[in-house]
């Protein structure tokens, strides 16, 4: 058994509710290039970054546009996300994360952020999640997206903690395989069909306590 010494938290969808910000925002963008994009299709696009989500948006409505083009749309569904997440705040936190994260630190435990968005700044300080973390690791840091490890690695060695001490907190798929490939253990959050490959699923962090995940991972 490893002891756990971090925990590296994904944004967009297990710290806060901005998932529906993305959809709307790339589902206006379906609708003025005349096709429709769905919730079930929008799965296709949580943890994925900002680029490859448009190149699977534009797969689904059987686009294909140049480099350019592309840059151009991408940035148009930003600048609408952004006025979204602008105005958010505090209440947009979901259920149990405030609560885990206080914990967290009552325990000793180092808290990094591991996201694969740009914006995760304005979002941490709108909703006031700033002071909880120890190092803050972005889409703007990162070069390689997830599910390849180097945002999970790139916490761990900004809280000086080797990866078998750390456990990682994902909502997607390519999350939990980063997580694996980066030799952490993870808990899933979200349903078990998607994130079986976690060590753990729950359905929010409102079912999880450091006891709880020091008991579940105790053999592993
Ligand atoms: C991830 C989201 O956290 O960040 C994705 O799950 C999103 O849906 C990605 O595309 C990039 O975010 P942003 O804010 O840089 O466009
Ligand atoms: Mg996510």
């Amino acid at each position: 058994m490893s002891e756990i010494k971090a925990c590296l938290f994904d944004l967009d969808g297990v710290l806060v509710d901005t998932a529906r910000y993305h959809y709307i925002a790339w589902r206006e963008l379906a609708e003025e290039l005349g096709f429709d994009f769905t919730e079930h299709d929008n799965e296709r696009l949580k943890g994925v970054s900002r680029a490859a989500s448009l190149n699977i948006l534009l797969e689904i409505g059987g686009i294909t546009l140049g480099e350019e083009e592309k840059a151009r749309l991408a940035e148009q569904k930003n600048n609408r996300y952004v006025e979204y997440i602008a105005k958010m705040d505090s209440s947009e936190i979901l259920p149990g994360a405030l609560d885990f994260l206080k914990e967290c630190r009552e325990h000793s435990i180092k808290v990094a952020l591991g996201s694969a968005s740009k914006n995760a700044m304005t979002i941490l300080n709108n909703t006031g999640l700033t002071p909880y973390f120890d190092a803050i690791i972005d889409g703007t840091h990162t070069s390689a997206a997830k599910p390849d490890p180097e945002v999970f690695l790139l916490g761990a060695q900004a809280v000086n903690i080797a990866p078998e001490h750390c456990v990682v907190f994902e909502d997607a798929e390519a999350g939990i395989l980063a997580a694996t490939r980066a030799g952490m253990r993870s808990v899933g959050i979200g349903s078990p069909e998607t994130l079986g490959a976690a060590n753990l699923v729950v359905p929010s962090l409102q079912q999880i306590s450091v006891d709880a995940l020091r008991e579940s991972f105790a053999a592993i």
